[in-house]
């Protein structure tokens, strides 16, 4: 959680120290947290997560010969090293493939026909659920934005980082970590409608009300690219053919009931969750936080039950935090493992921290690691 001058200038010092020049561009963009709204963006629901004061930064060098140079600070070693006519689409491993595939999806905008050099640096928790892959592609974009002196429109940027992820690193995700990472706003949540892509800010007011998001990372193995994620996504699909709808958030709950199982409750969990978002945005507007902990406790269940991608470590995570004295409580992000995210007053951070640790002792899983975070601003150039 760095100032944007020391990032900037950690950057600049990282990068004359890996390729021997100075950057031509530097970007930052951040991690994000749901809030609520789960599973639903790429079944044209409605979203609201915020962007954290976690993120990556990328610098970025023209090159000569020919390839692009990609190194991070957290990883040991030389640059991978990828000439840029292999730079093809196609599914790749690793944490190089996010940059390469933002890379390549912004090429045809981009003039580095010599090639280029790359290097990251980033302090979300990897497979934490908090999108730090999200954070990765769109630093690499703003960088080379930053670097060519262009400015795109941020849902342009976002649509190019969740392309780059459908394809080369194989996860059909849709468009929320994106583009909350693009578009996010201190003290505010996106509202982000995912069929259209129209969003707003909506103010949390928080800080009024003394309350603070306090994130769990349960280091709980969290991995869409295992297979989870795009099943759930499929049998989404199909409840939506056999209900003839576009959007699978507007199907009627009636003709939900009627589909045969996985599909019934998987297509359940999407059409509730819908009713809650909207739900939840005029609660925090009313400054209801008691009416956003029912909401983010009845998400939680049907993310549990009806889609089931929770786990062990999320659902302690989330009763041991209401029982500390949370006001709202939920599993955030893709799931099977991954982060929780709670409403509580500051005054009780301590305890609700500690309620949860000593769950975790008890269940006999690793310990957590708990973040208390503030709704941050989106992606930007540094340099
Ligand atoms: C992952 C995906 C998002 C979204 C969430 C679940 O974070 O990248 O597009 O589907 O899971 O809400």
């Amino acid at each position: 959680m760095s100032t944007g001058s020391a990032l900037r200038d950690d950057a600049v010092a990282g990068h004359v120290a890996a390729y021997g020049v100075e950057p031509a561009g530097v970007g930052f963009a951040p991690g994000r947290v749901n809030l609520i709204g789960e599973h639903i963006d790429y079944n044209g629901g409605l979203v609201l997560p915020v962007a954290l004061p976690l993120g990556t930064t990328c610098s970025v060098s023209p090159r000569d010969d020919g390839a692009l140079h990609v190194s991070s600070a957290s990883v040991d070693g030389p640059p991978v090293v990828v000439p840029l006519d292999d730079l093809e689409s196609g599914a790749r491993q690793g944490w190089s493939s996010y940059v390469l595939g933002a890379f390549a999806h912004s090429r045809s905008r981009h003039s580095f026909e010599g090639g280029a050099s790359l290097r990251v640096d980033g302090d979300v928790p990897l497979g934490a659920g908090l999108s730090s892959s999200a954070s990765l592609e769109c630093a690499v974009l703003v960088a080379l934005d930053a670097a060519t002196g262009l400015v795109h429109d941020p849902l342009t940027l976002a649509l190019s980082a969740q392309a780059a992820e459908h394809e080369y690193a194989g996860v059909p995700c849709g468009i929320m970590d994106q583009a909350a990472s693009m578009l996010g706003r201190a003290d505010h949540a996106l509202l982000l409608d995912s069929a259209t892509l129209h969003h707003e800010h909506v103010p949390l007011h928080l800080q009024e009300q003394e309350v603070v998001l306090l994130v769990v990372n349960t280091r709980a193995h969290h991995e869409l690219t295992d297979g989870g994620y795009a099943e759930r996504r499929a049998a989404c699909e199909r409840a939506a053919a056999v209900l003839g709808v576009e959007y699978l958030v507007d199907a009627e709950p009636a003709a939900v009931e009627a589909l045969p199982e996985p599909e019934r409750r998987r297509a359940r969990h999407v059409v509730s969750e819908q009713t809650r978002v909207r739900a939840a945005v005029r609660a925090f507007g009313l400054g209801d936080l008691a009416s956003v902990g029912e909401l983010f406790a009845a998400s939680h269940a049907s993310l549990r039950d009806d889609f089931e991608v929770s786990c062990p470590e999320l659902d302690v995570a989330v009763a041991a935090a209401y029982d500390a004295g949370a006001l709202a409580s939920r599993m955030t992000g893709g799931g099977f493992g991954g982060s929780t995210v709670a409403l509580v007053r500051v005054d009780d951070v301590v305890v609700v921290t500690a309620g949860v640790e000593a769950a975790f002792r008890s269940a006999g899983f690793r310990s957590p690691e708990v973040l208390v975070v503030a709704p941050a601003d989106g992606a930007r150039t540094l340099y």
